[in-house]
């Protein structure tokens, strides 16, 4: 029987994952597909530094284009990452009419319509089941198995550098450079862990989550960002006491007013699953009108974990090519929602700041809340030395818009040293109305 072709582009972490994977596959393939695959080309920045590391270096190429141009390749695994040559390369695949899979959520969340749209008109397979927490199968059970289902609210950790940092942070105490730096040792955190620590990965992963689960395309630019880099270890010690803990968030909801997508540190309360979610793995809570609650858990990033999705996806296309079918598993967005303001979303707060230690401070402050609309839940109150205290407080469920405002109101008292820390606290939808 006729092999499929497959051409990689990308021999880094999760191309030297996905090549082994398909290596150790090679066994069972025909029984598990009624078909096998071959790697015929590979395109990588240096042949000769990656020759060692692959079974026949004659496949390797330092041109992308030798791999998309070339007729064997049915198949084109794109591992590269970053925007170009990556979109370039993708498009010059469907427009072959080779079928694409991908890893790459930084040009997803960017540019998913024009390169599914590329794969619509090509008659092609464009899959990306990686590009979102990486080893944890999310885009394919949302497009088949939970179809039936109307989607309210996707949540979960979808960054593990950050989840590692925040873990060490609560476990041992840590300060955030400590952690980070323990992070990058430890090989979590790359290079330049801006994308991480900033918030921009979980941002882009949110922006193809959000789109799948509301079939409404959400791009990155609609998702609010905040990273984890101001958070310290007092702000953990607070939540703690109140009974939460400190997780770097991505959570899209729906609601007749429109999608809410956005990223940032956020308390949740202890008893809450994710709260164990700890180190680097991550985990992701979908509630669907039918089925109610499900969760994610798993390996979201790693050679061998994202690997396990690429080759997932391109077993289901050469399934696909086998019976002579393709676009299962398309563009899903048929709605044009909104996207809701930041000022409109409904969320707790976790608010810390230093007051003067004096008479009527602490009224003052309550006042500053109540005149804005927002209710207090929590209040822990603590000298902090030299004249000072520290108030810290959570409040119950209110716009945006009116925390901030009660934020100007305390920032305008006299007796108001700093506002040290505002934090989101997670409650699950239904719960902030
Ligand atoms: P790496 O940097 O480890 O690998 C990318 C590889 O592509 C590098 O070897 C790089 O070479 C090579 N490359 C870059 N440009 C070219 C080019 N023009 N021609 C040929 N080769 C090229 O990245 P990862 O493997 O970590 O990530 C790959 C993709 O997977 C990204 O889109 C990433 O977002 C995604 N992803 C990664 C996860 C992970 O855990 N690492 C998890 C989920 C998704 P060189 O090193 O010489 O620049
Ligand atoms: N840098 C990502 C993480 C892995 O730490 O989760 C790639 O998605």
């Amino acid at each position: 029987m006729k092999k499929i072709g497959v051409g990689l582009l990308g021999l880094g972490t999760v191309g030297m994952g996905t090549y082994q994977v398909l290596k150790s596959q090679q066994p069972e393939m025909l029984q598990k597909l009624g078909v096998e695959l071959e790697i015929r080309k590979i395109a990588v920045k240096d042949p000769e530094e990656v020759a060692s590391q692959v079974d026949d270096p004659r496949l390797l190429t330092a041109d992308w284009r030798e791999v998309v141009q070339d007729d064997s390749v049915e198949i084109v695994i794109e591992l590269m990452g970053g925007m170009e040559p990556a979109k370039t390369s993708i498009l010059a695949a469907l427009n072959a009419g080779k079928h694409v899979v991908t890893a790459n959520k930084d040009l997803v969340a960017v540019s998913g319509r024009e390169l599914l749209d590329a794969a619509a008109e090509n008659h092609c397979d464009f899959l990306f089941e990686a590009a979102v927490a990486g080893g944890i199968p999310i885009i394919r059970p949302m497009k088949q198995c939970l179809l039936g289902n109307q989607i309210t609210e996707m949540m979960g950790i979808v960054n593990g550098t950050t989840n590692f940092i925040l873990t060490k942070m609560e476990q041992d105490g840590m300060e955030f450079q400590e952690a980070l730096a323990l992070a990058t040792e430890l090989g979590y955190a790359e290079a330049d862990p801006t994308a991480d620590i900033e918030g921009l990965d979980a941002g882009r992963k949110v922006a193809i989550m959000a789109s799948i689960a509301f079939h409404s395309r959400v791009v990155f630019d609609d998702v609010y960002i905040e990273g984890i880099t101001k958070i310290t270890a007092k702000d953990i010690q607070y939540a703690r006491e109140m009974g939460c803990t400190i997780k770097l968030l991505g959570v899209t909801r729906y609601d007749e007013e429109g999608i809410e997508a956005y990223v940032c540190p956020m308390l949740i309360s202890g008893e809450h699953p994710l709260a164990s979610v700890n180190d680097s793995y991550n985990a992701v809570f979908l509630h669907g009108d039918a089925v109610e609650n499900v969760m994610f858990y798993g390996r979201g990033a790693g050679s061998l974990p994202t690997a396990s999705a690429v080759v997932g996806d391109v077993f289901d296309i050469a399934r696909n090519i086998r019976h002579n079918c393709c676009g299962r598993i398309s563009c899903s967005c048929y709605k044009e929602l909104p996207i809701k303001a930041m000022e409109n979303t409904q969320n707790s707060f976790f608010v810390r700041m230093l007051v003067e230690d004096k008479c009527g401070v602490f009224t003052a402050a309550a006042g500053a809340f109540a005149d804005n609309q927002v209710s207090l839940a929590q209040i822990i109150q603590r000298p902090a030395g030299k004249g000072f205290a520290e108030l810290v407080v959570i409040t119950d469920a209110v716009k945006e818009g009116d925390l901030k405002k009660a934020i100007e109101t305390l920032k305008a008292q006299a007796t108001t040293r700093e506002i040290s820390t505002v934090l989101r606290v997670y409650q699950k939808k239904g719960e902030t109305e």
